[in-house]
């Protein structure tokens, strides 16, 4: 492992989403990333910056400091650091001391997140950033939120990639008896995951019949799209039954994209990013703040569940071992692709190491 790394459970050469951009401000904003603390804020011009979280002089997290012009000060002893990391001026001397810098992180504002790249910066291409258009798309409105959550970020991709879970805990907005008994066919396209259910011909779940506004019954689809380390899209809708959606017709229907981006705080913390975007009532606002108190309470009671999962997990004994049932088949599946993907890193970074 690297020195400093904080833990190879992570993989580093990734797009991670760090901040909303409602959050990146003329401020500095700590937060850790992979274990690793970081310090976020924006330059005169707005463009962001992400900087390790840690003056070079006596390691006091900058996000201590204070933001002067596109400078950050160290809060202790004055030192300065520009938005690449670099010390610019230690106060009472005219010579900054070589090697005095931070690491800065490449970052990318795209689709309404701020993205960090954690490994090595060589390989940081904008190219890689997931595709998220939903979210900034012509004819699409959205909104969107993050929650911290004190569980490992294994355990969150498990969730999205399993929704089974809406009938027992989300009951009262998108829960439906109907779910269970439809069940998932689960694709794997190298890294990437993708679960499709159906449901039918039923009066739909409370969340739906408001979206769709209409007195008949629906199919309604569930299409999950997961690529490591935990990126994940879901199609998500209903259209009047019998209308042809299952065969791509959704003119008489209503679709929203749930984009979940999910970071590691620690191993056993981390953050949730996410948007619901929808093609319909773009222009009603007041459906903007429905949605978003709708969606952060649904997400809020899975946090719970996660929190209370994660503090049973850590005190199981060691012999105690899980189970799959058949609803499970997404998450191993995404559970291998990730662990596929972090080996691969693991063997280029043993591959350096040799040279
Ligand atoms: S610890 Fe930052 S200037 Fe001394
Ligand atoms: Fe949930």
């Amino acid at each position: 492992m690297e020195a400093g790394m904080a833990s190879d459970k992570f993989l580093r050469n990734a797009w991670y989403v760090c901040a909303l951009p409602s959050e990146a401000k003329r401020d500095l904003l700590g937060r850790t990333i992979l274990g690793q603390p970081v310090v976020i804020f924006r330059r005169e011009d707005g463009t962001p910056v992400v900087l390790e979280d840690r003056c070079c002089h006596r390691h006091l997290p900058l996000s201590k400091g204070r933001l002067v012009g596109d400078v950050v000060q160290c809060g202790y002893h004055g030192l300065e650091f520009d938005g690449t990391g670099a010390c610019t001026r230690v106060p009472g001397q005219t010579r900054v001391p070589p090697g005095a810098r931070i690491k800065s992180y490449p970052v990318v504002e795209r689709h309404k997140f701020i993205w960090m790249w954690p490994g090595d910066p060589a390989k940081a291409d904008p190219a890689l950033i997931p595709d998220m258009r939903w979210n900034d798309m012509p004819g699409w409105a959205s909104v969107s939120s993050m929650l911290r959550i004190e569980c490992d970020y294994k355990l969150l991709i498990d969730n999205l990639l399993d929704l089974t879970h809406e009938t027992y805990v989300h009951i009262g907005s998108i829960g439906h008896e109907a779910i269970v008994h439809h069940p998932i066919k689960t694709t794997r396209d190298g890294d990437k995951v993708t679960v499709t259910r159906w449901i039918y011909d039923h009066q739909p779940a409370p969340f739906w019949k408001a979206a769709i506004q209409r007195p008949e019954n629906v199919d309604r689809w569930q299409m999950i799209h997961y690529a490591p380390p935990a990126n994940i899209d879901l199609d998500l809708g209903v259209a009047v039954a019998g209308t042809g959606a299952p065969d791509g017709n959704r003119s008489q229907g209503v679709q929203g994209r749930n984009l979940d981006l999910i970071t590691p705080e620690t191993e056993r913390s981390c953050f949730q990013f996410w948007a619901f975007a929808r093609n319909f009532r773009v222009d009603d606002r007041a459906l903007d703040q429905k949605l978003r108190d709708t969606v952060t309470t649904i997400f809020n009671e899975d946090k719970g569940l996660l929190e209370a999962q994660q503090r049973s997990m850590e005190t199981a004994p060691p012999e105690f071992r899980w189970i799959d049932v058949n609803a499970d088949a997404g998450g191993v599946q995404a559970r291998r692709a990730l662990e596929a993907a972090l080996e691969r890193e693991a063997a280029s970074r043993r591959g350096q190491a040799a040279e």
